[in-house]
């Protein structure tokens, strides 16, 4: 058995309670939420789980192997670093810190103790997202000319994260691995309107050193509840749409054919070609991540999405945040 503890039972934790909770060979020992009026209603539900209000009793207990945080997002490096210099592993949310130097005292702390330090960037555990890296390694897209992403919604106003952090590590985290690419300039523009500070809506801009492009639109003031990613290839183009029930990947045979040329100038063809969706076995991304983290800590394998994953993520959301203070002014990476 592998004794887990979850910090953090709000609106996402419950999720980590539920999925930690119904998988065979591990034991959800705790649950920590520093409000008590969470516990007292999850009790019922997990009437084997111990509720505690602070982390000592789960670092104090030998049979806790790993420590899922799961707390809004000022806490994730607190936590994390307790968890780490108690010697447990640690699965903690995106964005693991909110800057670069305890990202980074993270990672080294991680890697000092021989400890697993997983980030929760969820759709990396989305076999879409599996699919679509398929597709880019064996060049059936063709060249990656630019990517596009939308994440809106009226959703949570969060306080202590904006749209910016609350939402672009997802996207972010599906670039970098996508394009196994950095981006060496950012740009971002947003404004703050519910709450003084704090971005509602953020456009966000890659840029890369080939010429590759991405764009990233955020917000949670938003009449629409969008969650889409656009590629466009030099071969095909390709949609995720994961707001679809079931056809959550289309690709487009489309694309520019190459130039001829005549006495008369240059012509460009079209191909509109045939639109696929393929038939994908879908399985829950955070089910899944959750699993992934029970084989690292009981194999000592490395994360997919581990502590310097999560460091590349905050280094992009860091340049970004000062491109937004800047109003859109590019930032070097
Ligand atoms: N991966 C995803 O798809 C995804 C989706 C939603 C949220 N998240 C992330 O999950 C985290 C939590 O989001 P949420 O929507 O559940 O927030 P929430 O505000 O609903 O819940 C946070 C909980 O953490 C508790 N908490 C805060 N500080 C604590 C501490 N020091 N010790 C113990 N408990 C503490 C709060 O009392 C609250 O119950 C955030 O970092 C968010 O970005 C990830």
């Amino acid at each position: 058995m592998v004794g887990i503890a979850v910090v953090g039972a709000g609106a996402w934790g419950k999720n980590h309670i539920r999925v930690f909770s119904e998988i065979p060979g591990v034991h959800l020992k705790y649950i920590c939420d520093s409000d008590p009026s969470r516990l007292t209603k999850l009790q019922k539900f997990y009437p084997h789980t111990k509720m505690v209000e602070n982390l000592s009793p789960v670092l104090q207990d030998p049979e806790i192997k790993g420590v899922v945080i799961a707390s809004s997002a000022i806490s994730h490096f607190p936590l994390a670093k307790e968890s780490l210099l108690a010697s447990k592993d640690v699965l903690v949310e995106k964005p693991m810190a909110l800057n670069v130097k305890d990202s980074e005292e993270m990672v080294k702390l991680a890697e000092g103790e021989g400890r697993i330090l997983m980030v929760g960037h969820l759709l990396i555990y989305h076999p879409v997202v599996d699919r679509l890296k398929e597709m880019i390694a064996s060049e059936e897209l063709g060249r990656i000319h630019y990517i596009y992403t939308q994440r809106v919604n009226l959703g949570i106003i969060r306080q202590d994260e904006n749209a910016l952090w609350s939402f672009a590590p997802h996207d972010l985290s599906v670039i970098l691995e996508l394009l196994n690419e950095r981006p060496v300039v950012v740009s971002a523009h947003g404004e703050s309107y519910i709450q003084k500070n704090i971005e509602d809506v953020v456009f966000l801009s890659l840029h890369f050193s080939d010429g590759k492009m991405a764009n990233i639109h955020l917000s949670w003031l938003d009449p629409h509840k969008v969650r889409k990613i656009t590629i466009v290839g030099a071969k095909k183009m390709v949609v995720f749409d994961d707001m679809e029930a079931s056809e959550k990947l289309k690709i487009y045979d489309k694309g520019v054919g190459s130039l001829s040329y005549d006495s008369y100038g240059e012509y460009l063809s079209l191909r509109f070609g045939d639109i696929t969706i393929p038939n994908i076995k879908m399985t829950e991304p955070l089910r899944t991540e959750a699993e992934h983290f029970i084989r690292c800590v009981e194999s000592r394998e490395k994360p997919k999405t581990g502590g310097r994953d999560g460091l590349e993520v905050v280094k992009i959301l860091v340049s970004a945040q000062q491109s937004l203070r800047e109003k859109g002014a590019p930032v070097d990476l």
